[in-house]
């Protein structure tokens, strides 16, 4: 299967990066690699770029689309979770600019064997980006007990009959085991009244949900980001694209928390916490796809852009 990507706010994405021709970038969510490629097109001829992708899959897959510029870059098959250890083994201390463009590629969602489409039928549960270990789907929903289900469903995916479908899954799997994303499907449908299944699919949030808590997307998310900060030389762009209010929320508080001095008690007369703001926002709002954009591409209408500059 081809591996298609469309790379979300591409040029708001590497304007904001404020690419310089000999600066060593660092892009944690490879994917289709088409962000990575405009990086290392704009950074000719000595720019560098450090990738890293849970997904075999889009590793090989850049190898190829990259290979015009050997030499100027490095891919990692790992979490970007691990940049301090990727750099080390790089053998850099500092970054010139970093993005994550967060959550699954189109590739991954349209290659029905990867189990993360609720449009496919007779698929495995899985929906791991890396395959090669964690947790699946399965075992999230086969095995996990009722209550936690049904927090995941709700936190993770703010789906109103997250008690109810835990409720039936735990039903259904006394029966037999739930192995496939169709049975799922079915599953989640009779757990949500008619009335509220207007606005598109019914178990797109469960998916999202389940999804998440595969690849444990929001743990350490903002602890990952305030390390990617401490490797920004002075003056390096931060830019992270979200899809989903969750994942948002953390990067704004984290983007918040980086951006702010002293947090000590205002009764106090001097600052005892020592707290010095790291960054400045460079987008005091989110950059949201522009009317074009989100025409040719659906996947762009719930993506908010955020940057940073380290000072
Ligand atoms: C939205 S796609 C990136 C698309 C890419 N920017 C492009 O232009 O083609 C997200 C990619 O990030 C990867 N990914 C998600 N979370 C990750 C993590 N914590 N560590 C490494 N890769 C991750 C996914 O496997 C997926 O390939």
């Amino acid at each position: 299967m081809d591996f298609v990507h469309y790379s979300v706010m591409k040029e708001e994405c590497l304007q904001g990066l404020k690419l310089s021709s000999d600066g060593i970038y660092f892009d944690g969510t490879l994917g289709g690699a088409g962000h990575s490629y405009e990086i290392l097109k704009r950074t000719a001829p000595n720019g560098r770029l450090i990738a890293t992708d849970l997904d075999k899959d889009a590793i090989e897959n850049a190898k190829q689309k990259l290979s015009e510029f050997d030499g100027r870059f490095t891919l990692y098959n790992t979490n970007f979770k691990n940049i301090s250890s990727v750099l080390k083994e790089y053998g850099v201390t500092e970054i010139d600019g970093a993005l994550l463009d967060l959550g699954v590629s189109s590739y991954q969602l349209d290659n029905r064997e990867r189990g993360f489409s609720y449009m496919s039928e007779n698929v495995r549960l899985d929906m791991r980006m890396d395959q090669t270990s964690g947790k699946s789907a399965w075992e999230v929903v086969n095995l996990y007990e009722k209550s936690k289900l049904s927090y995941i469903f709700s936190v993770y995916g703010e789906e109103k009959f997250a008690e109810n479908i835990a409720k039936n899954i735990c039903e259904e799997r006394k029966i037999k085991p739930i192995d496939t994303t169709g049975e799922l499907v079915k599953i989640i449908d009779k757990s949500i009244p008619y009335k509220f299944k207007q606005n598109g699919h019914p178990a797109k949030k469960v998916f999202q949900a389940i999804r998440i808590e595969v690849n444990e997307e929001l743990d350490g998310l903002s602890e990952c980001l305030k390390d990617i900060v401490k490797k920004l030389k002075k003056g390096g762009r931060l830019v992270v694209l979200t899809f989903h209010s969750l994942e948002d929320r953390i990067v704004k508080q984290t983007f918040k928390d980086l951006e702010t001095d002293c947090i000590c008690d205002k009764r106090f007369p001097i600052c005892v916490c020592g707290k010095k703001k790291e960054v400045k926002l460079i987008t005091k709002k989110p950059i949201e796809a522009s009317e074009q954009e989100r025409k040719e591409n659906s996947r762009s209408h719930s993506a908010k852009l955020r940057i940073i500059e380290k000072i």
